[in-house]
């Protein structure tokens, strides 16, 4: 993130106010990603999110709130543990999901009766919630389906000027994937995402472990995040063990495809143009979207992910990529 990103100067801030109050739709940038904002307490203004994005109406969004002060506001039957589990992750990549105060819309919620909840620790999205008072509904800034944005030009890339006049430029985001989602509701935490906020720090936290629930796509508890094809690229992605992707890359040649594969070591044995990653989770992290935006304006007909190590710390990259891809080995 660039030094001059990190606070709006008043008639940004005030132009971005007014439109949100105005039940407009403000590009916001979170440590995550970037967020598509409008005011959580209008629902008209929420249902512009749905219709920009191309989302289903009855998927819920979370909601953006300044600090563990405003829980209570949105969430009622707050479990202890989710004093705890905000006191140390807020701000930041942690998303909890808790019982819906009444007045929480429907469209916001989807019809449940549950509300998920964010304080995002970007020093922009920071200083607008503070000055905003309420809370902002916000999905990733990004057409259903397509790849999370993680720069501002990313959200203009995504949205015509009119659906979106303005989008708030805070720099490329530190962590690159979305928070981790934890549900606080029923008699055990629930891991229904994972992302910028580990499994075993979450966990150390409760004293206990989580369950994982992750491909549960259920009417009860949706998780738009959880349906196949997320995240995706256009052009088509193949993920897999490096090893178990060369038969393919050579099928591929033999059929005159442009094709690039997406690693963490250069492979001197393959001829063919490869984009080597970072070995740490969290720079991988940081890259992977804007990786998989670059790659898919260079025109290949397909694009190979030699996948990173199988261990706890790459989790929620898995997870992502897992999603993203149009075909696994
Ligand atoms: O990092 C993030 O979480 C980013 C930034 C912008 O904050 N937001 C984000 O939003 O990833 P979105 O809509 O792309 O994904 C949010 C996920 C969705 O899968 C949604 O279904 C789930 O959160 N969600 C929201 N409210 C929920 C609820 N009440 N119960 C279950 N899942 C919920
Ligand atoms: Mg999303």
């Amino acid at each position: 993130m660039n030094q001059s990103a990190t606070r709006l100067n008043t008639e940004e801030l005030n132009l971005a106010l007014n439109l949100l109050r105005a039940g407009e739709l403000v590009g916001i940038p979170t440590e995550t990603v970037y967020g598509l904002a409008a005011d959580a307490s209008q629902p008209e203004a929420v249902a512009k999110i749905f219709a920009a994005k191309g989302r289903p109406a009855d998927h819920p969004v979370i909601v953006h709130i300044a600090g563990v002060e405003q829980l209570a506001a949105w969430a009622q039957n707050i479990p202890d543990e989710a004093y705890l589990l905000a006191q140390h992750f807020w701000p930041g990549p942690l998303t909890l999901i808790l019982e819906r105060q009444a007045h929480v819309s429907d469209a916001v919620t989807g019809g449940q009766n549950t509300v998920g909840l964010r304080a995002p620790a970007h020093p922009i999205t920071q200083q607008l919630l503070q000055h905003f008072g309420g809370g902002l509904a916000a999905p990733s800034a990004n057409q259903f389906g397509h790849v999370s944005p993680t720069t501002a030009a990313h959200v203009r890339g995504e949205f015509s000027e009119e659906v979106l006049q303005l989008v708030l430029d805070g720099g490329a985001c530190d962590v690159g994937v979305e928070s981790t989602i934890v549900s606080l509701v029923g008699d055990k935490p629930k891991l229904l995402r994972p992302g910028g906020v580990s499994r075993e720090a979450i966990e150390a936290v409760l004293g206990d472990s989580l369950e994982h629930h992750t491909n549960q796509y259920t009417a009860k508890q949706r998780v738009s995040g959880l349906l196949d094809s997320h995240y995706a690229p256009r052009t088509t992605l193949i993920t897999g063990q490096a090893a178990r992707l060369q038969e393919c890359i050579a099928e591929k040649l033999a059929q005159n495809q442009k094709v690039v594969l997406i690693c963490q070591e250069i492979n001197t044995k393959l001829d063919i143009e490869q984009f080597l990653m970072p070995s740490s989770p969290q720079a991988y992290a940081q890259q992977i979207y804007a990786t998989l935006r670059q790659l898919d304006l260079q025109r290949f007909d397909t694009l190979f992910l030699a996948l990173p190590p199988n261990t706890t710390e790459w989790l929620a990259i898995h997870d992502r990529l897992a999603r993203a891809a149009h075909h696994r080995y």
